[in-house]
């Protein structure tokens, strides 16, 4: 279908269109495949450049950021001649209101930035609370419309001679010999000398990146008329889970929440709600401002929150994605460097800390991007030898469910304790950082269930609703939303986790594997993170994997019964197949069946009764939680091949014979 161009850009979103400006600027001849401009997390933004206000701490992606803020006057005019639009360019500096004293007023900072105290912040800004004690200035940062520089963005593209094809849907990316080779589209293949992937949080329908969405959401607030002045806000306000960034043409908007919820779409009352209420105690004269718009977007994240820019491993496929909070102000860096890297193969030396490969735990096994894991390579040491001892071959990377980092491999349940204060000691001494809870025996107040929910600190604690005691796939899903409502009340905004039971055999407890199937693929679609109970079903599991479920939870042995690994076998398999998290589930009566079960290679395992049941809970919880982390060890060590006949402790060989 399409001819073939210098560079075929995958992604018509900011990323794509400013490194297609650059690259055909430079004399490439580039196509760029976008399948829906509007849904591009470019347009959700605010548009503010804040390296410092974000808090973002020294290292690689301040300086990138520092560099991106640098380049942008320059930036913008060059793209504000090509069109004649404006981008709504503001230097207009940020403040960052405190309503507690923060611990260093005076301390070192990576650009200028400055304190002013409650009189001077009110002087500066008139209308905030009265309840702040001072705030940050920085005088450097500022401000883009967002939607402006899209639109001038596309304008420029076009200008220039960009092929830019829209409503372009990409559906495989076609490689041999580590090169792409042409890309299937809904209109047909392209073909082009190089590749540039820039699909932002849709990348990993194309590749196994680890790239996943993060909802914002936003809205809008108009200057009433009549007001004294067009703008009151004189620079943007960024405070605690929000900021209000002023428009020079009366428009403020407020931003934004920050959900793992998948691509679930629309705004929420509560999201809502949230902005306005820290909107207002910022700087209460918003309170009488009409809303004129609510929108969301989903910005692309990676587990470390850095983007992946550059090489591939495939010669001819650059990547740039996963800017995560800091896509507008990341736009004139990403162009300039991936355009010198892609034209002048010339490699920026900070382009090494965006590589794709740190998320690769075995860089030998690389070789193509199908084998990269979902999971980051943060190394965690499992042993008390430094990292530089060579023969440490056993360091880990986190427990990660649906981009979440869990540093436990021990899940356990609330149900079964004799008391709350039990419960408590015992899941602190076990180390569990997730913690299962039946929502329908808390919400029905069940005996034993009373109070449970308000008995946690969830501050401390991921909660996992469960959907115990549903017998069809209609009541977990009602169940299931139940639960995310109860997490969202305990303060948990952004836990769209459920653990999906679907049980209707009393006796044995064995799940129904349709219903389970049915629910998980309703609850999917929905935006829940579904981590399944299933029988050890190895196809189940698989077919489970494909609809989009965050883990699978093969049981050992029916609930409670402390029968141990009665499955071993098609857990096995099951775990041989499985790219997401396994999780044994049910049966593990014993801290030595528990690390038989992470010897296997279970990614994790959730215990209840056997803890719960103990003659001391605490102590078993402890047990627990050491036989899971030295199962994991173990399983990272490699044990030795089983054989028929002894083999001698000491060598033979070398022997001193009389
Ligand atoms: N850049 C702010 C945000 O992503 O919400």
């Amino acid at each position: 279908m399409g001819g073939t161009s210098d560079v075929l850009v995958i992604g018509g979103g900011l990323m794509g269109l400013a490194i297609a400006v650059d690259l055909q600027q430079q004399g490439a001849t580039v196509t760029v495949l976008s399948r829906d401009f509007q849904a591009a997390a470019g347009h959700a933004a605010a548009g503010m450049l804040a390296p410092q206000a974000e808090e973002l701490p020294p290292g690689p992606l301040q300086t990138l950021c520092q560099r991106s803020l640098a380049l942008y006057p320059d930036w913008v005019e060059k793209l504000e001649a090509l069109t004649g639009q404006t981008v709504g360019y503001w230097p207009c500096g940020i403040l960052a209101p405190q309503f507690t004293l923060p611990a260093n007023p005076t301390g070192a900072a990576t650009a200028p930035r400055y304190w002013l105290d409650r009189s001077d912040l009110q002087q500066f800004q008139p209308g905030l609370s009265e309840q702040l004690v001072g705030g940050w200035w920085f005088p450097e940062e500022g401000q883009v419309d967002n939607r402006l520089l899209m639109q001038t963005l596309s304008m420029a593209a076009q200008t220039l001679g960009v092929d830019l094809q829209t409503g372009v849907t990409v559906k495989g990316i076609q490689q041999r010999d580590r090169q792409v080779t042409q890309v299937i589209t809904s209109v047909g293949s392209f073909r082009a000398h190089h590749y540039v992937l820039a699909a932002g949080a849709w990348a990993r329908e194309l590749l196994p990146l680890p790239v996943f969405p993060c909802k914002g959401q936003m809205l809008s607030l108009k200057v009433p008329s009549g007001y004294p002045q067009p703008q009151p806000l004189g620079q943007i306000l960024y405070g605690e889970q929000i900021y209000i960034v002023p428009r020079q043409g009366g428009q403020i908007v407020l931003g934004a929440t920050v959900e793992t919820v998948g691509f679930n779409p629309n705004n929420t009352a509560a999201g809502i709600q949230q902005l306005l209420a820290q909107a207002i105690r910022l700087y209460p004269e918003l309170q009488s401002f009409p809303i004129q718009e609510c929108w969301w977007g989903f910005r692309p994240t990676t587990p470390d929150e850095l983007p992946i820019l550059g090489a591939s491993p495939c010669q001819n496929l650059t990547l740039a994605l996963g800017h995560h909070r800091n896509g507008i102000l990341l736009a004139p860096i990403t162009a300039t460097l991936i355009g010198r890297l892609i034209q002048q193969q010339v490699a920026d030396p900070l382009l090494s800390a965006f590589a794709w490969d740190r998320f690769c735990s075995d860089q030998s096994s690389t070789a193509a991007l199908l084998t990269l894991p979902a999971t980051p390579a943060t190394p965690m040491q499992l042993a008390d030898r430094p990292l530089s001892d060579p023969n440490l071959s056993t360091s880990d990377t986190p427990l990660k469910i649906a981009g979440r980092s869990f540093k436990s491999r021990l899940m356990t349940g609330t149900g079964k304790f004799d008391n709350f204060d039990d419960m408590r000691h015992s899941l602190a001494a076990s180390g569990s950082e997730i913690v299962t809870v039946a929502v329908r025996r808390v919400q029905t107040n069940a005996p034993g269930h009373e109070g449970l929910a308000e008995a946690l600190d969830w501050k401390q604690i991921w909660m996992l609703p469960n959907t115990a005691g549903c017998q069809s796939a209609e009541e977990a899903v009602r169940v299931a939303k139940l639960g995310r409502e109860m997490a969202k009340l305990l303060g948990q905004e952004d836990n769209n986790f459920v653990k999906l039971e679907v049980i209707p055999d009393a006796k044995y407890l064995l799940p129904d594997p349709i219903g389970t199937l049915q629910a998980a693929e309703q609850l999917v679609r929905e935006g829940f993170a579904v981590l399944p109970y299933i029988n050890a079903d190895p196809l189940l599991a698989k077919r489970l994997e494909e609809i989009g479920c965050v883990t699978v939870m093969p049981l050992g042995s029916p609930i409670g019964s402390g029968q141990g690994i009665r499955n071993a076998a098609n857990i096995e398999i099951i775990i041989e197949n499985a790219q997401v998290p396994v999780v044994v589930d049910a049966g593990i009566g014993s801290p030595s069946e528990a690390a038989q079960a992470m010897e296997m290679g279970a990614d994790a395992l959730l215990i209840n009764t056997a803890i719960a049941k103990a003659k001391n809970p605490i102590a078993m919880g402890k047990a627990m939680g050491m036989a899971t982390a030295a199962g994991r060890l173990a399983y990272l060590a490699g044990r030795i091949p089983v054989k028929t006949y002894a083999s001698a402790s000491s060598p033979l060989s070398g022997r001193i014979n009389s």
